[in-house]
């Protein structure tokens, strides 16, 4: 992605293991300062997770598979049966920072998996680190065919509307439901976003970042303004991204507010899609646990409380949107009609 510092436009990864460290683009200090965190150990990165240093649901399920290869790093001696509960201990660890977005689950797994071929200690580090490797560039390279696939959908002269942050921010790089829009703009088509501010984290804050490092044509709006644009005919379609998709249950998760806009864009008649790799998949059938987050969110606006003393907020951090509202599922294998699923 492009990246603006001190007047220079430079390209950077979201995400890069080098050396035992894992680093990313810190995101609670965006949109005002670009740093970037360094993480020194598993524990580290299982926080970050927490703290949504690093968040979005691909870019949490690459590191959570560098962390395991963190953890393999810092194992000590040759016992195998001691690496494996040191890697089975990290991989609880990590699977208890976030609970809705499946490529974490699903990142850690895969790992697990690698641990049954290893037959010693030095072996088993090999197989760990060159897992998250494969893992941070399939998906890297699944957002870039999901651009591609999702960029036929966005015709010249369109108004797209988004919401959260699925962008290179919330990826290695590309983004997946930014993904389209950004190969679509490279390619010379006038569009225009409109990006949800997406309260309480403000997650539009992170694509509008994205977008005027794009020079991509945009404007925030109100997470309660897309009704009224869409009720203009201002709006030509929506694309946002999935923390799990639940083919089974019928359903995916996605950052609240989700469920609201693409029931709008039914009754609008305005196509809805879902852009979001397989690592989001989830083929079990179960309910899909949906992270509660502090009230302190909703209550403070960057670190200033707009409530009264004693206010209490509710803070669902996704919802549910059942498959029937969307129009199709925009992946790295192609795009894919609910019932196609
Ligand atoms: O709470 P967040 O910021 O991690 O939520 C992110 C989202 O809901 C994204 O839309 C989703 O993870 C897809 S990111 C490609």
């Amino acid at each position: 992605m492009k990246v603006k510092v001190e007047g220079k436009v430079l390209n950077y990864k979201n995400i890069w293991f080098e050396g035992g460290k894992l680093h990313f683009i810190d995101q609670t200090k965006l949109p005002f300062k670009f740093s970037i965190f360094t993480s020194n150990n598993y524990r580290q990165t299982a926080a970050a997770i927490k703290e949504m240093k690093v968040r979005g649901a691909p870019a949490i399920g690459v590191a959570a598979a560098y962390a395991l290869a963190q953890a393999a790093l810092e194992f000590e001696g040759e016992n195998l049966d001691g690496f494996v509960a040191h890697i089975k201990k990290a991989s609880s660890a990590m699977k208890g920072t976030r609970p809705t977005a499946v490529d974490l689950f699903n990142a850690v797994d895969e790992i697990l998996k690698v641990l049954e071929k290893g037959r010693n200690v030095e072996d088993c580090r090999e197989l760990i680190l060159n897992k998250a490797e494969a893992l941070a560039e399939g998906s890297l390279q699944a957002c870039r065919r999901i651009g591609a696939n999702g960029e036929k959908l966005v015709k010249d002269g369109s108004s797209i509307l988004t919401h959260c942050n699925a962008g290179a921010l919330a990826c290695v790089d590309y983004g997946t439901a930014l993904a389209p829009l950004r190969l679509a703009h490279s390619r010379g088509k006038k569009i225009f976003v409109f990006v949800d501010e997406t309260r309480p984290r403000l997650q539009g804050a992170l694509t509008e970042w994205e977008l005027q490092n794009e020079g991509i044509p945009h404007a925030v709006i109100v997470d309660n303004a897309a009704g009224f644009y869409m009720q203009r005919k201002e709006i030509d379609l929506c694309i946002v991204g999935a923390d799990r998709i639940a083919v089974k249950n019928g359903y995916f998760a996605n950052k609240v507010g989700t469920y609201e806009k693409a029931v709008l864009a039914k009754e609008n008649n305005i196509p809805f899609y879902v852009a979001a790799p397989m690592s989001s998949f989830d083929f079990s059938i179960k309910e899909i646990p949906i992270e509660e987050r502090s009230g302190e969110e909703v209550l403070y606006i960057g670190g200033r409380r707009i409530f009264a003393k004693g206010a209490r907020a509710k803070n669902p951090a996704f919802d549910i949107t059942p498959l029937e509202y969307v129009t199709a599922v925009i992946t790295e294998t192609g795009v894919f009609k609910p019932a196609e699923l």
